[in-house]
């Protein structure tokens, strides 16, 4: 069976080790995608607030940007193979860390459903996604992510900011200009993963990440928070 890849994001903070059960309601959602659905869902999952308190410490005490990403992927690695672990045998353990890693799986007949973490420094797990996206063919990216979506200011300084629920890749790319990249703080989309969205004409949903059921809606072109076009 050829099943269609689909990338999703979920960001570290619905997979942590204090909430098992929602962990276990994301492992059954992918199951049933990966079963019933005729999906092979590729999973990249963030480090969230684990990974925050990680990189607030080691900064305080004096280590350098690259060394406190690294702290992050560490986490971010750990989130993902408490996911795949709770997915069972239809996961592939250990979780991949490298492109290579990546190139292979997404050739490899027995389809398994693939999670993984960060890759290297200087990027945040949205770019993670977006570069799984284009090796292996998928053009959506399902974000489930701590926010509602794309909003056209920043929603926590202007209570009157406007989300918005279609939005040209071009435009969210003006709109981050502005934002400045550390470890631990890299917000909404980083711009690797925008240009890679827009070379390889991704489409990105948002939908919000504390239901699983969200990403099943967005799939099936249900709710969703902001859709984001590739220009
Ligand atoms: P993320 O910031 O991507 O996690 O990765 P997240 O959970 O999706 O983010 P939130 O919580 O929803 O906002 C955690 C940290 O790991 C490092 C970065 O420092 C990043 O902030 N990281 C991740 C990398 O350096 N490279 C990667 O490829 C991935």
């Amino acid at each position: 069976m050829q099943r269609k890849p689909v990338v999703i994001k979920i960001s570290g903070n619905y997979v942590q080790p204090d909430n098992p059960a929602l962990i276990k309601s994301y492992a059954d959602m992918l199951r049933d995608l990966w079963v019933n659905k005729g999906i092979r869902p590729f999973v990249v999952v963030g480090g969230g607030k684990v990974a925050r308190q990680y990189i607030d410490a080691a900064r305080l005490n004096g280590a350098n940007e690259s060394f406190l990403d690294m702290l992050g992927i560490m986490v971010t690695r750990l989130n993902a193979t408490l996911l795949a672990t709770s997915i069972g045998s239809n996961a592939v353990l250990p979780v991949p860390s490298s492109i290579e890693d990546i190139i292979k799986l997404s050739n490899d007949p027995s389809e398994r459903i693939v999670v993984m973490g960060g890759l290297q420094p200087g990027q945040s797990t949205n770019a993670v996604s977006a570069i799984v996206a284009e090796i292996t063919g998928s053009n959506i990216i399902i974000n489930a992510s701590k926010i509602d979506g794309v909003y056209d200011k920043d929603p926590e300084k202007y209570p009157d900011a406007k989300l918005l629920r279609e939005v040209r890749l071009s435009e969210v790319k003006e709109l981050l200009k502005q934002q400045l990249s550390y470890a631990g703080r890299y917000e909404l989309l980083d711009q690797i993963s925008l240009t890679i969205a827009e070379r390889s004409k991704i489409k990105i949903i948002i939908v919000r990440g504390d239901d699983p059921s969200n990403v099943e809606k967005a799939l099936n072109k249900g709710f969703y928070g902001s859709i984001i076009y590739p220009d």
